[in-house]
């Protein structure tokens, strides 16, 4: 397998210090020796599928506190937490924000661990697992009425769909007829065949399109303030026209054949950070009852304190009648993701057949949900999540000053610990990159750590087209300190005005 170049795209200016001889890796299992070592990772490096087979990921010797050490040394600030997983950054005991939280995890799991770390969830249940559905269904002001653990954000967006399709079946008035669901272009839900096809992510639709034909999935517009209004038109003629675009496909498919409309509060990945206009969830919502449609909000990507409240859906008060929620939940430390159900959809299955008919090896596991109860534990401090929402309001004016003003940067958008930039070609039209310049900025900024010293993650498909269009995610943990944003802000600024876009 080749090895990762640093020189990849020319974009990466000749100019810059690059890292050449990667240095010793002590404290792993290799032997000290720099030169062995790369060679034993390399070779290693071989058996393991990454997402890209000809270019391996860097090798992380450490991570911890908000930086990650690479293999050859190099230092980055963790700015993005993974795709906005690492939400409490990395092992860190001494930070006050986060109150001895990294010991209480790691005591947790030894003890679960130690106390049994998988009880078949069908006919077992330990303690923690009880102790936790009923802190997570409380963080909601018992909006929401059940919740079951899962291991992706995946695996829990499918698990709603079966939901929202039983419930249908087992409500008072049983409708058979709904079949069908709709979500959101620029948006996703999930890698496998039916989450994929769920959401509006084309990138990673268009591989499997074959697979995703005949499908019982259905889209409508997203809500992007950037790109959606027409010329003139104010935030509420916009969502009105949003809203009828959905009453229209209702309508279209039949009422009686609808089952759910899934949609993210704040479009993760496939969006780049795109927060609903006011009024808008409210005016889904209403449809939604109108037509006993199931309202599902993903909150995998933005939930969890993200955005600064624990739940997106606490910044409008829409409360969905099934919430997904995954990465920030367990804030990296254990695969983890879970469904809350609200009471109508609940109580439908409880006094119906009592069954969910889905379930999984891993559902409810009681290792897992020690993790997640110390991080849930953690995040919903007030200290936490006003230090979110501070953090957010440092990070948009700085984005922005220092960055509106790019010929290149056309819309800088988010919410609390979760922001986008979107570049653009023509700042006028709008028009994207035809390439993946996201991607190029990514690989510049991590082959090149001096001076941004970044790591970011990338949004794609958020163009006109849901193809083309990208921009860079930043999604810091929720306890880094004023001085810790304003080096992301100054190191992006400086990041994307070094970059060449026009030798992308
Ligand atoms: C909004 C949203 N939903 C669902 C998923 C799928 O989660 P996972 O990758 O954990 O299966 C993701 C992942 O990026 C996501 O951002």
């Amino acid at each position: 397998m080749p090895a990762r170049s640093l020189h990849a795209h020319p974009a990466l200016r000749a100019d810059k210090p690059i890292p050449s001889t990667p240095a010793s890796s002590n404290g792993s299992a290799l032997n000290g020796d720099s030169e062995t070592d790369q060679r034993a990772s390399e070779s290693t490096q071989r058996f393991v599928l990454h997402r890209n087979l000809q270019q391996p990921p860097f090798v992380v010797r450490e991570a911890s506190n908000t930086y990650q050490l690479l293999e050859d040394d190099r230092n980055a600030l963790d700015a993005a937490g993974g795709a906005a997983v690492s939400a409490l950054g990395h092992y860190d005991e001494e930070h006050p924000l986060l109150g001895g939280f990294w010991r209480r995890a790691i005591n947790a799991m030894i003890s679960q661990t130690m106390k049994g770390a998988y009880s078949c969830s069908t006919m077992y249940i330990q303690d923690v697992v009880k102790t936790y559905a009923w802190e997570l269904i409380e963080s909601t002001d018992y909006k929401m009425s059940r919740v079951g653990f899962y291991t992706s954000g995946t695996t829990a967006v499918n698990a709603s769909v079966k939901f929202a399709f039983q419930y249908h079946r087992e409500k008072t008035n049983p409708e058979p007829s709904r079949i069908h669901f709709i979500g959101r272009e620029q948006s996703y839900h999930g890698g496998d065949l039916g989450t994929l096809a769920l959401g509006g992510y084309k990138a990673r639709q268009i591989p499997y399109q074959a697979l995703l034909k005949e499908s019982v999935f259905h889209h409508v517009s997203a809500c992007n303030p950037y790109r959606g209004p027409r010329p003139n038109e104010d935030t509420k003629a916009y969502v009105d026209r949003l809203v009828q675009e959905l009453k229209a496909k209702i309508e279209e498919l039949g009422p009686k054949t609808v089952c759910a409309f899934i949609l993210e509060p704040v479009v993760g990945a496939a969006g780049g950070c795109l927060v609903a206009l006011p009024g808008y969830l409210k005016a889904v919502k209403k449809i939604c009852k109108s037509y006993d449609i199931v309202l599902i909000f993903d909150e995998v990507m933005c939930g969890m304190g993200r955005t600064g409240k624990l739940h997106a859906w606490q910044h409008d008060g829409v409360v969905p009648d099934i919430q997904v929620v995954g990465k920030g939940l367990s804030a990296g430390l254990i695969p983890l993701s879970a469904m809350l159900l609200g009471h109508k959809v609940s109580d439908a299955l409880f006094k119906g057949s009592g069954l969910f008919a889905h379930g999984e090896t891993y559902q409810n596991h009681p290792l897992s949900c020690a993790v997640g109860l110390e991080v849930l534990r953690c995040i919903r401090q007030p200290c936490i999540l006003d230090n979110v929402s501070k953090m957010g309001e440092r990070l948009e004016s700085g984005l922005k000053n220092g960055l509106s003003g790019h010929p290149h940067v056309g819309d800088i958008r988010g919410r609390g610990a979760f922001w986008n930039i979107e570049f653009v070609q023509d700042k006028q039209t709008k028009q994207s990159f035809k390439k993946n310049i996201a991607g190029a900025v990514v690989e510049f900024v991590i082959a090149l750590e001096r001076p941004y010293q970044l790591s970011i993650y990338s949004s794609t498909g958020c163009g006109d087209n849901g193809i083309e269009g990208d921009g860079i995610i930043l999604a810091p943990p929720y306890h880094i300190d004023m001085a810790l944003v304003d080096t992301i802000i100054k190191n992006t600024v400086q990041m994307i005005n070094d970059f060449r876009f026009d030798l992308v």
